[in-house]
């Protein structure tokens, strides 16, 4: 069986060092093992929260240039544009009519995102997790790379499938998901007990792949530390372990070895080293994309290769799920 990695990222907020680790580098790491690699720009998940058009445009591109200076080669992977593809909302409402409120009402990023407000969020928030799956299962996509906060939708894409799989027959390739266990959960640096977030409150929260060094050094600065003064990763230290776990991810150095060169040194100290360390790693990527995103038509050429790749393969599962159930009467 073709090996297809599949993965996402929407359009909205500030893209992070989270985001990056978590899911990007994963993706770059993994692209020659696999025979297909695709890589979408989800707007329509974006848009279950209220966008700007012109912001929610500007981000499309800017997500393309980051995955390209990330080091997604388009010649191999294909990059697409979610919208641009039809099948994928098509597939989406197919989906919802096997998919049950109940284990929807389950998914924790849903109970995060609307909070007390269930009644008055939309229907897409609410869905957004069939979206997910539908883009999943149009590429028959056998591994899908991401940080901890999706596995439970990736979880949801496997009963999915299986369901469908089951009532009409083999149909959709079931998925599994790849979490890489340093990286599943990169934390807030101004809250270690919550992971990074786009959405975060407080530019404090992450550092963006486009922040310039001196936002750098004055974020990481500001990063929360636990009590105590050692330079140790441990349970009871939950800031520490995430700033080291940055500074291993982004230094190729181990954990253990950075512990024993800070060894009788202070926050202050190491601070200042791990802003050096992320500056370093994000400045061949930050020049990369600032090249890439002054090309906006040649962004756009990019994407609409991609979607013209991959089309055949969304075209033909959507065409099986329909005549599997019995959707039309086309030949
Ligand atoms: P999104 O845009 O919220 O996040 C993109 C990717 O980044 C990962 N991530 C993190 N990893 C580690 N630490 C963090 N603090 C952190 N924050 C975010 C996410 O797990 C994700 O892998 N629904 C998805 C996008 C999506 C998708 C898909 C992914 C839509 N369709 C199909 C895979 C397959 C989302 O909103 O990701």
């Amino acid at each position: 069986m073709n090996k297809i990695i599949f993965s996402g990222v929407q359009p909205s907020g500030n893209i992070h060092i989270g985001n990056y680790l978590g899911a990007i580098k994963q993706w770059v790491d993994l692209s020659n093992d696999f025979e297909e690699s695709i890589y979408c720009i989800v707007d329509l998940h974006a848009i279950t929260v209220p966008q700007d058009p012109k912001e929610l445009r500007k981000k499309i591109l800017e997500v393309a240039a980051l995955y390209i200076a990330c080091g997604i080669d388009p010649k191999k992977s294909s990059i697409f544009v979610q919208s641009d593809r039809p099948e994928h909302s098509e597939l989406t409402w197919i989906l919802n009519c096997n998919a049950r409120i109940g284990e929807l009402s389950r998914m924790t990023q849903f109970k995060d995102k609307s909070g007390k407000d269930q009644e008055g969020v939309s229907i897409g928030l609410f869905d957004y997790p069939v979206l997910m799956a539908a883009d999943i299962l149009l590429y028959g996509s056998t591994h899908v790379p991401v940080g901890e906060d999706q596995k439970q939708h990736v979880e949801l894409t496997r009963d999915l499938a299986q369901r469908f799989n089951a009532k009409y027959g083999q149909t959709f390739t079931v998925p599994e998901p790849i979490i890489k266990k340093e990286t599943a959960r990169i934390m807030g640096l101004d809250d270690p007990t919550k992971k990074m977030s786009k959405s975060a409150a407080s530019p404090f929260n992450y550092i963006a792949m486009n922040d310039s060094p001196d936002i750098i050094g004055q974020k990481i600065k500001r990063a929360v530390t636990d009590s105590g003064t050692d330079i140790k990763s441990g349970s009871d230290k939950p800031a520490m372990t995430n700033l080291l776990n940055i500074y291993s991810e982004m230094s190729g150095q181990s954990i253990s070895q950075i512990e024993s060169d800070f060894s009788g040194k202070g926050y202050g100290e190491f601070k200042e080293k791990l802003a050096e360390v992320i500056v370093a790693y994000l400045r061949p990527i930050q020049e990369k994309y600032s090249k890439l995103i002054s090309d906006e038509e040649g962004l756009i050429e990019i994407l609409s290769e991609g979607s013209r790749r991959i089309a055949p393969m969304a075209q033909k599962t959507l065409q099986e799920a329909k005549s599997k159930i019995g959707l039309g009467v086309k030949r």
